[in-house]
């Protein structure tokens, strides 16, 4: 849905040669990130790069709820942060829109400060799970109130003397975790997050550019991070990279449409993010990292793809999950173009994002033409090289930018168009996605609403 809630129905059909540079936005996860711990430092902390998509403006929104002040003047955000434990109780809903990365790690920053905050937000984040961050919360004392299942509109009434927590995280998620350390900024003591297997470590890196005492440190048990509690944090100026995430669209659109040549420059690659690329390797995609180099404390290169008509399905590593965990739905589009099979296992997560990915990926491939099987925490694409996918499909896109993205991409190399029901929800990561598009050469356009 658009920002007013009407579908905006899309269109993608086979391009000629994609070429050009691909100027993608900001990086989500250090966009958020960035507005959040800037609320939380005592004085005034600049940005530049902010990705300025619906989910990171939602954020800024919460912010200035709590209490901060986030404004832009010419291209820098500015961000007057009130200090650990300086939030103030809002006086409206927090509204976080499609975002669960915002929900969760604002819920995570407010639940160790004296005051009550209650969220809210799409049909698609009001389906998906709180208790994964409320769980951990309460062991700091504070408590949730939500609808049955632990969903939103939620209540959160913040700890009065939280206690420091040491948590080890269920599941795979940089959002519990990110969730758990901003908890534990307003906690005395130590606060220890274990995580078995690594996820992205935005919240860790930043934290330690904010002054926080953080370290990390391997062991049987997996990562295991511990945070100093009460640390002041010190206002930073922060130039945040391009969005991998984001960048996987047009490098996959690169590798299946005939003739392309596309240049996608400054993209972060910090390794706890960068498992998209290495797979598109593997399955032998005519991919370079150029000119790399490293800014902000983030690794970061110019990618190069080229159109890669010999791609052959492989079995993605389960461990490389969590680093390309958002990249599933456009890699199984890219998988569609390869010989053979494309098996992907470890990706129950998958099940809870912005829509079951599985599920949403699955049908459209199929309405596609291709073979697709499934289980809870795996699937697999059977190819059909390039030139024999059919298309011609319309899918749901169950409020899910990626998924909308994804089957767009498809549509620039199937035989016939792909159509989309929605193309609204791409506005949240990726505001851009169709005037880029468009200038490297791809055919995507809106269509009027049925009526
Ligand atoms: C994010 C973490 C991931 C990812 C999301 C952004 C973050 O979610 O899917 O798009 O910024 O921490 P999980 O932590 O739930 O896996």
């Amino acid at each position: 849905m658009s920002a007013h809630g009407d579908p905006i129905p899309m269109i993608a059909r086979r391009s000629g040669p994609l070429k050009g540079r691909a100027e993608v936005p900001g990086d989500k996860s250090i966009s958020h990130r960035s507005l959040i711990l800037g609320a939380m430092a005592v004085g005034e902390t600049r940005v530049t790069g902010l990705l300025e998509g619906q989910d990171v403006l939602d954020t800024a929104k919460a912010m200035r709820a709590f209490g901060a002040d986030v404004e832009k003047r010419g291209d820098t955000w500015h961000v007057h942060g009130v200090g650990v434990g300086g939030f103030a109780e809002p006086g409206q809903v927090i509204d976080c829109g499609n975002s669960g990365t915002g929900v969760r790690l604002i819920m995570g920053a407010m639940a160790t400060s004296p005051i009550t905050a209650t969220f809210t937000g799409d049909a698609s984040l009001n389906k998906r799970p709180m208790a994964r961050v409320t769980d951990p919360l309460a062991l700091f004392g504070a408590r949730a109130y939500g609808r049955s299942g632990g969903r939103l509109p939620m209540t959160i009434v913040g700890a009065h003397d939280p206690l420091p927590v040491r948590y080890a995280t269920p599941v795979p998620s940089a959002q519990v975790k990110s969730a758990v350390l901003l908890a534990g900024l307003n906690a005395p003591g130590e606060t220890v997050v274990i995580e078995r297997e690594a996820t992205r470590d935005h919240s860790e890196r930043m934290l330690a550019g904010f002054g926080a005492t953080i370290a990390t440190e391997d062991s049987d048990e997996g990562r295991v991070i511990t945070l100093q509690g009460r640390p002041e944090l010190r206002p930073q100026t922060i130039a945040v990279p391009r969005d991998p995430s984001s960048a996987a669209f047009p490098v996959c659109a690169a590798l299946i449409t005939e003739g392309s040549d596309v240049l996608v420059p400054n993209i972060g690659l910090n390794p706890t993010r960068a498992g998209l690329f290495f797979t598109l390797q593997d399955m032998g995609a005519d991919l370079t990292f150029e000119n790399p180099r490293e800014e902000g404390g983030e690794p970061v290169a110019d990618l190069r793809a080229r159109f890669s008509p010999d791609l052959r399905g492989i079995e993605v590593p389960a461990e490389r999950a969590a680093s390309m965990i958002d990249e599933y739905p456009v890699l199984s589009v890219v998988a569609a173009f390869a010989e053979g099979q494309t098996y992907m296992p470890g990706v129950k997560e998958l099940r809870v994002k912005e829509s079951d990915r599985i599920d949403a990926m699955a049908r459209g491939l199929r309405a596609a033409g291709l073979r697709v099987d499934e289980g809870e925490d795996w699937w697999r694409v059977h190819g059909l090289s390039f030139g024999a996918v059919p298309g011609g499909a319309t899918v749901e896109t169950f409020l899910d930018h990626r998924i909308a993205m994804a089957f767009l991409v498809l549509g620039l190399a199937a035989n016939a168009p792909m159509r989309i029901d929605d193309g609204g929800p791409i506005a949240t990561s990726f505001p851009i996605f169709e005037g880029l598009m468009a200038g490297l050469g791809a055919d995507i356009a809106r269509e009027a609403v049925p009526a």
